[in-house]
């Protein structure tokens, strides 16, 4: 339809059916067995199922269809239902973990990722997937950091638009691709002590330098929705902040698309006391243009009467519903509401190699590789033991694979070190080892409790001590539960589950050689795990291809190329922890003691891993920076170059980072900021001269006058492997 066929299609809707455009209901209320992403008490009148115009968290090409054909049938206008479901890292083929994507620095990849996932996702009936999270995350208590892309607001802006275009593709109404509702807007991430849902504080220069840049990328990047968050920015919750969602999102960016609610935002307004009752919330949401009321009953129950009394115009009702209406029209759904829809179009696209292949190679890209001590990796051995909770475990997905099902297609380390290690003469054991968790963890919406827990690690134990003996290489597989990262899973304390750490110390007691995978969906503490281990890599929560990509780097088939996307901590007293923080009046270099300066007294102020650290197989080098020049106009370009050199057994891709660092502006500046980022890749003994393009635009920065610009000044930047080294150089912006 064109515009004018939708005003008229509005013009013939009554009241009662426009608002309920504006309403989501809850998988549950056409499906009883719908993924629950949120509590919804309320009884659904079966007028508001009739006329809702969006559901969430249903999946099944069959089962949509069906729903779909008897939902228009019965609909005064026919209008399509929208079906709306997080694919955050997969639909049936899981990949990585958000934040282990963004430790690949590999847009490119990652947006082919999404548009995999997208295909799998249009055949199974969705129509827009809640994805990309870009809330920037620096405190790795929040259990989301897992569903972002990390501390930086260069790589979460490249790799939110990254996703969008693969998961919009050129024509989001192909039947191959979903519309994307990027999240949570806005500042998610900054929730106060890392506790989720709380309140966040941030001064306006913050929030605009470091939160706002990637959600702004991904809009520009096209994406057609987006959720408020349930945070408040100081002191209004975002589901009804006038100037976030008014001035900033729909003025100063642009965006004239459909903003959802996250679930039961609006109703939490009371909760919040913002708001005295349902009505005065969405009275309150629909002044800041809030379109879409996810499972919260505020707008169906109130918004007609709100309108019939004029507390809220219908003027602004008609604007949030064409909005809707437009939706779904640029997807196609009033020309073919089964767009794509194909149950055997997604079992072809599960089997498809290309897809394993994709999901392999991401994996593989998301490894970062800490320590490798005495060149530990790649794997070497003729006795191999795979011990520990993740050796064999097919659970390594996070707690957002809802569309998964069961876990029979996932790679274990196990299947794929079978199949690695087939016919080469070298034997791989398994062991368990100890359980993933201590009796009495909290893990989701449960307590982990096992009443045969003791006898039971006793035995698993000694399975390992056995496996251990027997091995000349032990490959150690820990991390956290997929439990305990994710919405509603903060913690305070960044440790291994110490039933593991136990077993850790008593392999490293062998004095075998001894390699670590870390399984997590956040930062931990490594401190531990570092010094009792030979080689350490962190595998995050891999997916569906999880075995294969690991095997790959541990024999040596791709080397690691991965960069952290968060600093990893010394201790969790350290958080919330990002490299680009302030200087300080009383900087303190980590090699002095000094008193009267910014320190701790018990801990190191550096991470024990800096944002985009990561090893590969040999040893790179970075020759001195040389620039084209010392100064830089206004209009003008400087060229940053330096020689990066591979030594090693094998070629491998390195991350090669470009850092600024403002001396002086109207507002103090960060030490380092990532203003650039390369993907190179290296043959053994090969060197190439990396080169970056500097100019004012990238030196612009919220000053002090409130605005968007550069100051001349003096600049030094850096190019090298990682926030904490790299060689240094200088120049002078001139005005
Ligand atoms: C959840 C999450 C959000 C998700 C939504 C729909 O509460 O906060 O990320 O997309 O509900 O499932």
């Amino acid at each position: 339809m064109n515009d004018q066929q939708l005003f008229s299609l509005l013009s013939d809707m009554s009241l009662e059916e426009k608002v309920m455009q504006l309403v989501q209901l809850p998988g549950g209320a056409y499906d009883p067995t719908a993924f629950q992403t949120g509590i919804s008490e309320e009884t659904i009148p079966q007028r508001v199922r009739q006329l809702a115009g969006s559901t969430l968290s249903i999946d099944g090409a069959d089962k949509l269809r069906d729903l779909q054909t008897r939902y228009m049938a019965a609909h005064p206008h026919h209008i399509p239902l929208l079906f709306m479901l997080d694919v955050v890292h997969g639909h049936k083929t899981v990949f990585p973990c958000p934040l282990g994507q963004g430790a690949t620095f590999d847009p490119a990849l990652v947006e082919e990722g999404a548009s995999v996932q997208a295909a799998e996702a249009a055949a199974d009936g969705i129509h827009v997937t809640f994805s990309p999270m870009c809330d920037l995350s620096r405190d790795a208590r929040w259990g989301r950091v897992m569903e972002s892309t990390g501390e930086d607001v260069l790589l979460n802006s490249r790799m939110a638009a990254a996703m969008v275009k693969g998961y919009q593709g050129e024509r989001v109404d192909d039947g191959r691709h979903v519309a994307s509702c990027i999240k949570h807007f806005a500042a998610y991430g900054g929730a106060e002590a890392g506790r989720d849902y709380q309140n966040v504080e941030l001064s306006e220069h913050t929030l605009r330098e470091k939160y706002l840049p990637a959600y702004r990328a991904a809009i520009d990047a096209g994406a057609m929705l987006v959720m408020s968050s349930f945070n408040t920015w100081n002191g209004i919750p975002a589901s009804a902040h006038p100037q976030l969602m008014k001035e900033i999102l729909r003025a100063e960016f642009g965006f004239d698309g459909v903003l959802i609610s996250d679930y039961g935002a609006v109703r939490e307004m009371v909760p919040h006391s913002y708001a005295e009752d349902d009505a005065d919330a969405a009275r309150k949401s629909m002044a800041a243009t809030l379109d879409i009321d996810m499972c919260g009953a505020c707008y169906s129950g109130h918004l007609e009467e709100l309108v019939r009394s004029g507390k809220v115009p219908e003027q602004a009702l008609d604007e949030a519903v064409m909005r809707v209406l437009r939706l779904k029209n640029d997807l196609g759904l009033f020309e073919d509401p089964f767009r794509g829809v194909s149950a055997e179009r997604l079992e072809a696209l599960r089997s498809d190699p290309a897809v394993r292949a994709s999901a392999r190679k991401t994996v593989a890209e998301s490894l970062v590789l800490l320590e490798n001590k005495n060149e530990a990796l790649p794997l070497r051995g003729r006795r191999i033991a795979f011990i520990g909770p993740y050796a064999e475990n097919a659970d390594i997905h996070s707690s957002w694979a809802i569309s998964l099902g069961d876990t029979s297609g996932t790679v274990t380390v196990r299947k794929a070190a079978e199949e690695a290690f087939a016919g080469t003469g070298t034997e791989v054991r398994f062991a368990a080892g100890c359980t993933l968790l201590d009796q009495g963890t909290h893990v989701n919406v449960s307590i982990y409790s096992d009443p045969d827990w003791e006898e039971k690690n006793r035995r698993l134990a000694d399975e390992a001590a056995e496996a251990a003996e027997w091995a000349d290489t032990v490959v150690l597989c820990l991390g956290e539960h997929r439990g305990q990262t994710g919405e509603s899973t903060s913690r305070v304390s960044l440790t291994l589950p110490e039933v593991q750490t136990d077993l850790l110390r008593r392999l490293a007691g062998t004095k075998k050689r001894i390699v670590t995978l870390v399984f997590c969906g956040r930062p931990l503490e490594l401190k531990e795990a570092a010094a009792l281990s030979d080689a350490l890599m962190v595998c995050w929560l891999p997916g569906s291809e999880g075995g294969h990509g690991i095997l790959d780097v541990l024999t040596g088939r791709t080397a690691p190329s991965g960069k952290l996307p968060m600093s990893f901590p010394r201790a969790v007293g350290q958080e919330p922890l990002h490299y680009d923080q302030y200087p300080t009046g009383r900087p303190r270099p980590d090699d002095r003691y000094d008193a009267f300066t910014s320190r701790y007294l018990d801990c190191e102020n550096s991470a024990l891993y800096p944002f985009g650290y990561g090893l590969t197989y040999g040893e790179v080098r970075f020759s001195p920076v040389t620039l084209s020049g010392g100064t830089l106009a206004p209009d003008g370009v400087l060229t940053a170059s330096a020689d990066v050199t591979l030594t090693g057994p094998m070629p491998a891709e390195q991350t090669v980072q470009l850092y600024l660092r403002d001396v002086t502006g109207s507002r103090v500046r960060p030490v380092r900021e990532l203003k650039d980022f390369r993907r190179i890749l290296l043959k053994p003994g090969e060197t190439r001269t990396v080169s970056f393009e500097i100019t004012e635009p990238m030196l612009r920065f919220w000053t002090a006058e409130n605005r968007w610009a550069s100051e001349p000044g003096r600049f030094r930047l850096w190019i090298g492997p990682d926030s904490a080294s790299g060689s240094e150089a200088g120049f002078t912006l001139i005005g």
